[in-house]
């Protein structure tokens, strides 16, 4: 069996002034009718799965069940993070529930800030990964790069098996000059942030390489207090423990991953820029919500929330206007957003 495994407890700052720490990207309805948060959740139809595992900051705890309830979703936990410590922390406290609650399934583990516009490409990677993970390998699956971005891990494929490949060497976030050279070389995959493997076998890794957030997380999972929902793991035992993220804890150090190749349109909703290029647009090239009205105006996101945006005579810009901040960025520079976010929190 398989269970879904929702990270969803990042604070996507670049996404400012929608995405707030209150109310981060995953809970917004950034793009179509559904929060990421539900679409996630939502693209599993096709597969045959046990409900999902959720893990969130516990600030978001109502947001998440809410969100959930919404949409009649059943789930096996939400799993409350009193601090943010990355992803293997988070996925490790998952795969100890899993363990306890359903036996040594295997987890697929799933970002909360995604697009895929191909769902049955997506099943299809996903049922081809099982046979893989059921043999004791960590399976990523691998979108072909068109830039190169420096956001991304990089995998670099190895022999080939009948649906996968091995990994030859998993490099997370590399510089642009390398991302430059794996574009070129035409051998690597991007990671795209999903996962499968036994619960068992992602802890024994992480044992290995990172035995500090192996214990923590064991014994902060132990001393957890549960009721229906919510799975609260306390801030004494939880704050002790290391940051580090999946890919850099466990990813860069096996040598038992794979590589299921995804062609399903996948995307990182990382930035406004990305929103954009998934869009609908005009004529223009702009991609417009709310009350906007705009005149010579191209390529451009204009995005207003409680009141009217009018341009003129501008190009590549990016609008997003809410009751208490407005943005306005050029389309280029999207990434440097944090920048802003980071200082409002000096600030405060
Ligand atoms: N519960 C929990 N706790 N979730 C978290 C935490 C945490 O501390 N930190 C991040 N997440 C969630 C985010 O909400 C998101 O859904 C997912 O984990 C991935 O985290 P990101 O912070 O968005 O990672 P990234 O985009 O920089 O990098 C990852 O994804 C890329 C593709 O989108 C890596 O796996 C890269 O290798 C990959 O290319
Ligand atoms: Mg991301």
């Amino acid at each position: 069996n398989i269970v879904p495994v929702v990270m969803a407890g990042g604070s996507g700052t670049r996404l400012w002034p929608l995405s707030r720490k209150s109310y981060p990207k995953q809970f917004l309805k950034l793009h179509g009718d559904k929060t990421m948060l539900q679409e996630t959740i939502e693209r599993l139809n096709g597969l045959q799965t046990l409900p999902s595992v959720i893990i969130a900051n516990e600030g978001h705890r109502f947001l998440a069940a809410e969100q959930l309830l919404a949409e009649g979703f059943h789930h096996s936990g939400i799993i409350l993070e009193p601090m943010g410590k990355n992803t293997a922390p988070a996925v490790a406290l998952a795969a100890f529930h899993i363990l306890k609650c359903h036996g040594d399934q295997l987890m697929l583990v799933l970002a909360a800030d995604h697009l895929i516009e191909d769902r049955d490409a997506f099943t299809k990677s996903v049922n081809s990964a099982v046979e893989y993970a059921k043999q004791g390998s960590l399976v990523t699956f691998g979108i072909v790069p068109n830039q190169p971005e420096t956001g991304y891990g990089y995998i670099k494929r190895g022999k080939a098996c009948e649906n996968a490949y091995e990994i030859d060497e998993f490099v997370e976030k590399p510089y642009l000059s390398l991302a430059e050279q794996y574009l070129e070389s035409g051998e690597y995959y991007w990671n795209s942030g999903m996962f499968m493997f036994k619960a068992s076998k992602f802890l024994e890794e992480l044992k290995v390489y990172q035995p500090e957030i192996y214990e923590t997380c064991k014994k902060a999972y132990e001393n957890s207090e549960q009721d229906l929902d919510f799975i609260r793991i306390s801030d004494s035992d939880f704050a002790p423990c290391p940051e580090d993220s999946i890919d850099y804890a466990v990813m860069e150090n096996t040598s038992d991953g794979k590589v299921v190749p995804m062609d399903a349109g996948w995307n990182d909703i990382g930035a406004w820029s990305s929103l954009w290029e998934v869009a609908e647009k005009c004529e223009n090239g702009n991609h417009i919500k709310g009350d906007v009205i705009s005149h010579n105006t191209k390529d451009s996101l204009l995005h207003s929330s409680s009141r009217l945006i009018a341009t003129v005579g501008v190009k590549d810009l990016v609008v997003i206007e809410s009751s208490d901040a407005v943005l306005i960025a050029d389309k280029s520079e999207v990434q440097n957003v944090k920048a802003i976010v980071d200082q409002l929190k000096k600030e405060k």
